[in-house]
C-alpha cells in the first residue's frame, strides 16, 4: 500500500484506538514489557499513546514517533492527562535518522506488521540504541499453531487492505535476521503475540 493510502487509514482509525487504549486484554502484556522500560526513550509508531498508562513517569522521557497526524494530535493529548515528559516527531520512522547511541530504551508495541522492511528497521533500532540499552518489542504475528498460520497467510491480502498492517509476518524471524540479540522471548494466544526483550548486538565501529 502507498504510503500516502497507509496514513490516511491510521489518521482514520484514531477513535479506534482510543477506545481500545485501555483493553483490559491487551493492558496486562503492555505493562509486562513497558516495565523494562527506563531512561531517555524512543517510541516508535506511538499511536494514541496506549503505552504511557505503564510507563514509570519519574524514570522516563518518551520521545514519540508517528507519520499519523491525527494519531499524534491523540498522543499529545494522552502524554499531558498521563504527565508523561514527552516529545512527540509527526514523521516516518524511515525518514529519521538519530545518532548513534541516543536513547536507553527502544519500544515498539504493534508496529513491525506495518513497516516495508521490518529488519532493516529493528538494525536502525540496533545504531541508535545505547550498547547497555534495551529493545522492547510487544508485536503480533504468525501463531506457531499451523493451522492458523495458514489461515492468517491467508487472509493477509485481506487484513492488510482493511488494516493497514500485515498479519503474516513471522516475527521470531525478522528478529533472528536482524542484528537484535535477544535476551527473552514470550508467545502467548496461540503463539500470534510475542513479547521480546533484546539488547542492541554488535555494532560495527563508526568510521570517521
Ligand atoms: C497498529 S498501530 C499501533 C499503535 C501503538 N503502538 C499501540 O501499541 O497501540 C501502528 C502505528 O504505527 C504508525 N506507523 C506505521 N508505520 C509508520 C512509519 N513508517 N513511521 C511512523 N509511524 C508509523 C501508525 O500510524 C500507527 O499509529
Amino acid at each position: 500500500m502507498k504510503q500516502k493510502n497507509l496514513i490516511k487509514k491510521y489518521d482514520k482509525q484514531v477513535t479506534m484506538y482510543e477506545k481500545n487504549r485501555e483493553n483490559p486484554n491487551m493492558a496486562a502484556w503492555r505493562r509486562k514489557i513497558i516495565n523494562s522500560a527506563y531512561g531517555n526513550i524512543l517510541e516508535v509508531g506511538i499511536g494514541v499513546g496506549a503505552n504511557f498508562s505503564h510507563y514509570n513517569k519519574e524514570k522516563v522521557h518518551v520521545t514519540g514517533v508517528d507519520f499519523s497526524a491525527e494519531m499524534i494530535k491523540s498522543a499529545k493529548k494522552a502524554a499531558s492527562r498521563y504527565q508523561i515528559d514527552t516529545e512527540l516527531i509527526h514523521a516516518d520512522l524511515d525518514d529519521l535518522d538519530f545518532s548513534p547511541e541516543s536513547f536507553d530504551c527502544i519500544v515498539s508495541t504493534l508496529t513491525l506488521c506495518s513497516y516495508p522492511d521490518p529488519v532493516n528497521t529493528l538494525n536502525k533500532f540496533n545504531s541508535w540504541c545505547k550498547n547497555d540499552g534495551k529493545i522492547l518489542l510487544l508485536e503480533h504475528g504468525l501463531s506457531h499453531n499451523p493451522f492458523w498460520s495458514l489461515t492468517l497467510k491467508a487472509i493477509d491480502p485481506i487484513y492488510s487492505r482493511i488494516a493497514g498492517c500485515h498479519c503474516n509476518r513471522n516475527i521470531q524471524k525478522i528478529v533472528e535476521n536482524s542484528k537484535l540479540e535477544v535476551e527473552l522471548m514470550e508467545r502467548h494466544w496461540g503463539g500470534i503475540l510475542y513479547l521480546i526483550w533484546a539488547k542492541p548486538g554488535l555494532k560495527p565501529k563508526e568510521t570517521v
